[in-house]
C-alpha cells in the first residue's frame, strides 16, 4: 500500500470509529439522559407569616420543635428562622426593608402561607443549564448566597407548576 493508501485508510476507519461512538453516546444519552447533576433532598419548606416570634413560638412550646435564633437576611430582604424536622427543615419568613419580596405575599394571604420550597442540587451551575434548555426561567441570571451561605437560585413558579422553587447547592458528601 502506498504510504498515501496507508494514510487514507487510517484516516476513514478512525473517522468511522469516531462516527459509531458518536452514534453510539447520541443513542445513549437518547435513553438515559447523562447528567452532570442530581437532585438531592427536600432542604426546606418556607412559610411566609404575619408574627414571626408568634410562629417560632407556636414551632417551638407547642409541637415541641427545636428552633434557630430570628437571623436578618437583609440581601434577600427577610428575617428567618429555620425549624429543625428529622428529615427537613421549615423556614419561617418574615419581610425585612422596603422592597421586601414577602411582603406583597403577606398582603395577598394575610394569614400568611406556604411561600417555596428548596430542593437541594449538587452542581447549580449545570442543574440551571438544563432548566435552562427546557424553558424553565430562573429569577434571575447568577446564583445568589442564601440563608446556608450557600448559592442559590430561583426558579419561575409559572414555569413550576404554580409554586416557587428554590434550588441550593449543597455539595454531595453533605448528603451522607
Ligand atoms: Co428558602
Amino acid at each position: 500500500m502506498s504510504t498515501f493508501g496507508r494514510i487514507a485508510s487510517a484516516v476513514k476507519c478512525f473517522t468511522s470509529v469516531a462516527v459509531r461512538r458518536a452514534g453510539l453516546h447520541t443513542s445513549q444519552s437518547a435513553a438515559v439522559p447523562k447528567r452532570l447533576w442530581e437532585l438531592g433532598r427536600l432542604n426546606h419548606v418556607a412559610i411566609a407569616v404575619p408574627d414571626i416570634d408568634k410562629a417560632t413560638a407556636m414551632y417551638r412550646d407547642v409541637l415541641g420543635a427545636e428552633v434557630s435564633e430570628k437571623h436578618a437576611q437583609p440581601e434577600h430582604g427577610v428575617y428567618t428562622v429555620f425549624v429543625k424536622l428529622e428529615n427537613t427543615k421549615i423556614e419561617l419568613l418574615y419581610p425585612l426593608g422596603e422592597k421586601s419580596p414577602i411582603q406583597n405575599f403577606l398582603d395577598k394571604n394575610k394569614s400568611g402561607g406556604m411561600h417555596h420550597i428548596c430542593l437541594e442540587v449538587d452542581n447549580i451551575h449545570e442543574a440551571m443549564k438544563d432548566l435552562k434548555a427546557h424553558n424553565i426561567r430562573t429569577l434571575g441570571d447568577k446564583p445568589k448566597v442564601g440563608a446556608h451561605g450557600l448559592p442559590v437560585i430561583f426558579l419561575h413558579p409559572k414555569d413550576c407548576n404554580g409554586t416557587l422553587v428554590e434550588l441550593e447547592e449543597v455539595p454531595h458528601a453533605d448528603h451522607e
